[in-house]
């Protein structure tokens, strides 16, 4: 089947979705139901109508854009993203699988192809942890991973609970009907830039992913002693800030000792109080990321890193409080798919290779719930979640064109 994508429609939707941003370009700061996330949906849904897509947004925010198959009533074949950025990101984390899903879509519907499954492109909501601490909180909710009253007791930075930014969002009706049956997609895939380096370094074009790394985020409190930077004695302290350094410090360790590439470990928020230079810190809040693709290794460096605070608080004299917020299993790709991704490739004469997921997706908890894989496209330098990210149009294409040969194969 001849498919051809139209790559300077798609680049143009790509360049118009990376201005709906409370940055300056080249940077993307798109944090989920924010005026400029509002906006951006609302694109989407018009881009949606255009391709006579017959869309629906459940209660938290999830769209689903469905192109109806000869046999309506058989389970769905799906693909999608999210398109929420974090702070001073770049333009095609989450936003190439949304766009390049939907061209998928479009160009085989120009292409004459008739699916006899639906085919529904799905942007989740929420997949970065930015507003509530926790990522992927749309697909968490899909596949009942997590529940609707443990989602009512998230609160933004500023305390707000999520019902109210729901509310205020303009969005309705009940967490309780966001879960997706088991049998509701027959496959999931997702298009995504890889985040790293390897793809670019080994001049492959297509990475077919096998697992996704399992996540896991902790929110440390560290209470020390506050007081005046110029008349608090040295001895007499218990700076909250020395001793999450100590921690920090812990953390890239507890990464580094597995000896596995695979460990990562990262520090991605420090907030200190009261922060000012001349008060001696009392109270210090960090948000750590820990990964891996192996779960025993990824919760033994958890366990390191709870035996870091332990030795901190007897050297320090400070208290210390662990929030689990996530610890979640890794995710296999389905057969299914990553056959059916080798295949399309084969077909098109396209270099693939098979690798892990470092980073995590929405597919981590689809897979709970459907046959799930992702298709990865190199990004330059592996960079991703900076302004300079940055995926070439011929990439794009190729991630678009193995992306719609693969929704075909599994929707006929
Ligand atoms: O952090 C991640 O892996 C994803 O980009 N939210
Ligand atoms: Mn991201
Ligand atoms: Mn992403």
């Amino acid at each position: 089947m001849q498919i051809t994508v139209d790559l300077s429609r798609l680049l143009n939707e790509l360049e118009k979705l990376a201005s709906f941003s409370d940055a300056p370009a080249p940077a993307v700061t798109r944090v989920v139901f924010s005026a400029q996330d509002l906006a951006a949906r609302a694109y989407l849904r018009e881009l949606f109508s255009e391709a006579a897509l017959e869309w629906r947004t459940d209660a938290v925010g999830n769209t689903f854009a469905r192109w109806t198959g000869a046999d309506p009533k058989l389970a769905a074949v799906g693909t999608g993203s999210h398109t929420d950025a974090v702070p001073h990101a770049g333009r095609y984390d989450g936003t190439v699988g949304v766009l390049g899903g939907l061209e998928a879509i479009r160009a085989l519907q120009r292409g004459g192809f008739r699916p006899r499954r639906s085919i529904e492109l799905l942007v989740f909501t929420s997949e970065e942890p930015t507003l509530f601490g926790i990522g992927c909180l749309g697909s968490r909710l899909l596949s009942a991973t997590l529940s609707p009253e443990s989602a009512r007791q998230l609160k933004d930075r500023g305390g707000k609970s999520l019902e109210e930014i729901l509310r205020q969002a303009g969005m309705n009706g009940s967490l309780e009907n966001v879960p997706l049956a088991k049998d509701y997609y027959q496959a999931f895939v997702e298009l995504h830039i890889e985040q790293g380096p390897l793809l670019e370094r080994k001049e492959i074009p297509i990475g077919i992913v096998t697992a996704i790394a399992a996540p896991a985020t902790l929110r440390v409190k560290i209470e020390g002693a506050g007081g005046h930077a110029g008349g608090m004695l040295m001895p007499d302290r218990h700076d909250a800030f020395l001793a999450a350094a100590e921690i920090a410090l812990a953390v890239e360790s507890a990464a580094k000792d597995t000896k596995s590439i695979d460990s990562v470990a990262t520090t991605g928020v420090c907030n200190v109080f009261p922060g000012a230079v001349n008060s001696v810190p009392s109270r210090t809040v960090l948000e750590i990321d820990v990964r891996d693709t192996d779960l025993a290794r990824r919760d033994g460096m958890l366990s390191a890193i709870r035996s870091a605070c332990e030795a901190v608080v007897a050297k320090r004299q400070v208290r210390v409080e662990i929030e689990l917020i996530n610890a979640d299993a890794p995710a296999q790709a389905s057969p299914l798919i990553t056959e059916a991704l080798a295949v399309s490739c084969e077909e098109l004469g396209v270099g693939s290779m098979r690798m892990v997921s470092r980073a995590y997706h929405d597919s981590l908890f689809i897979s709970r719930i459907a046959p799930t894989g992702m298709v990865f496209i190199p990004c330059r330098n592996g960079y991703s979640h900076r302004p300079d990210e940055y995926a070439s149009p011929e990439n794009i294409d190729r991630g678009v064109q193995v992306l719609a040969h693969t929704l075909a194969r599994l929707a006929q």
